[in-house]
């Protein structure tokens, strides 16, 4: 991992390297990493990201043409021109070509450049590599283009390159959250009206990232999966979303709709539990919040089933370590990352006995290194 400066001034560096003159500006975005709120945000819920220390930056300068020249130090070089359909770029440069022609098609007049990308975010991981990267990408034409463009509606641009160029039907949690978050806070995410509020965090809680090193791509089926169930069991009784239901609503499902009823349960519940948190966090209330978490994961185990042996197993080994208040699985599942809120004085102890015990579950093969991290809620996007 760098330094948020040591990852600039490599951007910077590589980017004189490579094009022989000096960029003409940066843009930093961190990936995030949800506190609670899971599988809410495109049931029009509520969500409660923290942004990460780790980024994404692009060292950038204009140029003369429709053409975008790119190079990213840990996926290599890329070209497009703006003036072909995104669909034609493959893998990574799929984002920057997405969010030029999105941004183009709502109206802004997109130019090329040239930029150097680096990023220190766990790619995979479930900590939003990709949204960082349409965020960076998408500041980085708004700062060429001289435009006026909210930074809302590069988020919803961002979320419309997920939705049509990259098959999965996520939710804004992503976007908004690489975008707004702040220092210091969490950041409620009302998915509905779009309100966002800062939540202070307590000083004497830690949040700790555990990356299991497990790996499955998002567009695989199980999480459109999950929304087109989601979606059939609000129109079948008669809500535009989930947000509109109580569990009293679902009674009627009963036996006829048993997985419906369980994955629509989990929203309704996983919705008020992020309320609850916040009244926790805000009165300091902090063994109330880890019991939150950890019925979070619960939810999402049982009656969402987007867990996985490995976070089943990281998550239930740092439960019972001291100074853990709570532990769940973070974004979307099935492998990646949970997360702990620990007391700030045991983190160091917790990150060492969760290391030592944890293996990685025979039939999940893990292809990165188990990880921990102890982060700070860091400012969200931002041009230098
Ligand atoms: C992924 C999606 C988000 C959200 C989470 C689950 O991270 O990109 O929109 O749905 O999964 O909470």
């Amino acid at each position: 991992m760098y330094e948020s400066d040591a990852l600039i001034s490599k951007a910077q560096k590589e980017f004189r390297t490579y094009f022989k003159e000096e960029p003409a500006f940066v843009v930093r975005c961190p990936g995030r990493v949800n506190l609670i709120g899971e599988h809410t945000d495109y049931n029009d819920g509520f969500v409660l990201p923290i942004a990460l220390p780790f980024s994404t930056v692009i060292a950038a300068s204009p140029s003369s043409s429709d053409l975008v020249s790119a190079h990213s130090e840990g996926f290599g070089p890329a070209q497009f021109s703006l003036s072909e359909a995104p669909q034609k770029s493959v893998g990574w440069s799929r984002y920057l070509h997405g969010m030029g022609a999105f941004l183009r098609r709502s109206g802004i007049a997109v130019r090329g450049w040239n930029g150097y990308i680096c990023s220190d975010i766990p790619a995979g991981a479930n900590l939003s590599s990709s949204a960082a990267l349409e965020m960076a990408a998408g500041m980085t034409f708004k700062t060429i283009a001289e435009a006026d463009i909210p930074l809302m509606e590069i988020a919803a641009i961002g979320k419309a390159v997920e939705n049509e160029l990259m098959g999965v039907r996520s939710g804004i949690m992503d976007q908004l959250a690489c975008a707004f978050a702040e220092a210091g806070s969490a950041l409620l995410i009302d998915c509905q009206s779009l309100n966002l509020t800062l939540v202070e965090l307590p000083k004497s809680v830690s949040v700790v990232v555990m990356d299991t090193g497990t790996r499955r791509d998002l567009s695989e089926t199980a999480y459109n999966d999950r929304r087109e169930t989601c979606e059939r069991v609000s129109a079948s009784l008669g809500a535009a979303s989930l947000r509109e239901l109580s569990l009293e609503d679902l009674a009627s499902l009963g036996s006829v709709d048993e997985i419906g009823l369980r994955r629509a349960r989990h929203v309704i519940t996983e919705n008020q539990r992020v309320l609850d948190l916040v009244k926790c966090l805000e009165g300091n209330a902090l063994e109330l919040t880890g019991e939150i978490l950890n019925a979070s994961h619960e939810s999402l185990r049982n009656d969402y089933e987007v867990s996985g042996p490995a976070l089943d197993k990281i998550v239930e080994i740092a439960q019972n370590v001291t100074g853990c208040y709570g532990a769940r699985m973070t974004g979307g599942g099935f492998a990646g990352s949970a997360i702990a809120l620990v007391d700030t004085s045991h983190v160091e102890r917790f990150c060492e006995e969760v290391s030592d015990s944890f293996e990685v579950p025979a039939g999940q093969p893990a292809e990165a290194p188990t990880e921990l991290y102890a982060v700070e809620a860091s400012a969200g996007i931002s041009v230098l």
